[in-house]
């Protein structure tokens, strides 16, 4: 596994703390040197960064989990997308890549606990080509508790994003790590 960074010292930094064999690299070697990409970065930020790694990024699955958010003293609340999402952005940017949406509601906190064995929610999957939403909703399974779910088309991919806030808005009132749950799918 690779981490990229704007900085690959940064990265490899990051890198050695996580051990097992994770690898740290510019953004640009990373994109390179991976076939499936996770773009998780702030929305500032978000097109800059895809615009220089188009070429990088040509032929790969690139799995977009960034949530246009901004906050107030009234907590989180969605910023508007022109083109109706950060994933229909990624893919309007990244036209030879395949660009899934997923992973938006996980909480990095869960993910980075070494003590949390397994976590309860579904990762709702979207995104225009099958081959690569089922690829993704077996990655998201890799992870203990978690189920992948495939929820449509990219361009429904805005809510998913927005629904962030409502999460953050429920972990702030019950002190939690929210997830959600699909009832009925198996
Ligand atoms: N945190 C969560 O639990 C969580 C869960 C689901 C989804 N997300 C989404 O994931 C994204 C990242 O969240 P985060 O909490 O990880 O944020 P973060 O810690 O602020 O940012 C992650 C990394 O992005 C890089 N970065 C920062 N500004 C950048 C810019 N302008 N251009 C390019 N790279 C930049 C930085 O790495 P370098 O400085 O090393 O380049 C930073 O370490 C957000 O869009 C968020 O909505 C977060």
């Amino acid at each position: 596994m690779i981490i990229g960074s704007r900085d690959a010292s940064r990265a490899q930094g990051i890198a050695d703390d996580l051990g097992n064999g994770v690898v740290g690299r510019s953004n640009e070697d990373c994109a390179a040197q991976s076939d499936v990409v996770i773009v998780a970065v702030p929305w500032d930020g978000h097109a800059q960064l895809l615009q220089g790694l188009v070429e990088q990024l040509a032929g790969k699955v690139v799995v977009d989990c960034v949530n246009p958010l901004g906050f107030d003293k009234q907590g989180a609340f969605a910023l508007p997308v022109p083109e109706g999402s950060a994933a229909q952005q990624a893919a309007s940017i990244l036209v030879q890549s395949q660009v899934v949406g997923a992973f938006h509601h996980i909480s990095a906190v869960l993910l980075l606990d070494a003590d949390v064995a397994t976590i309860d929610t579904d990762v709702l999957v979207v995104g225009d080509d099958r081959a690569a939403t089922d690829l993704v909703q077996a990655l998201a399974a890799r992870i203990s508790g978690i189920r992948g779910v495939y929820a449509g088309r990219l361009r429904n991919c805005g809510q998913i994003e927005t629904f962030t806030a409502n999460l953050i808005s429920i972990n702030r009132r019950y002190k939690a790590h929210s997830g959600i749950r699909v009832t009925e799918v198996d």
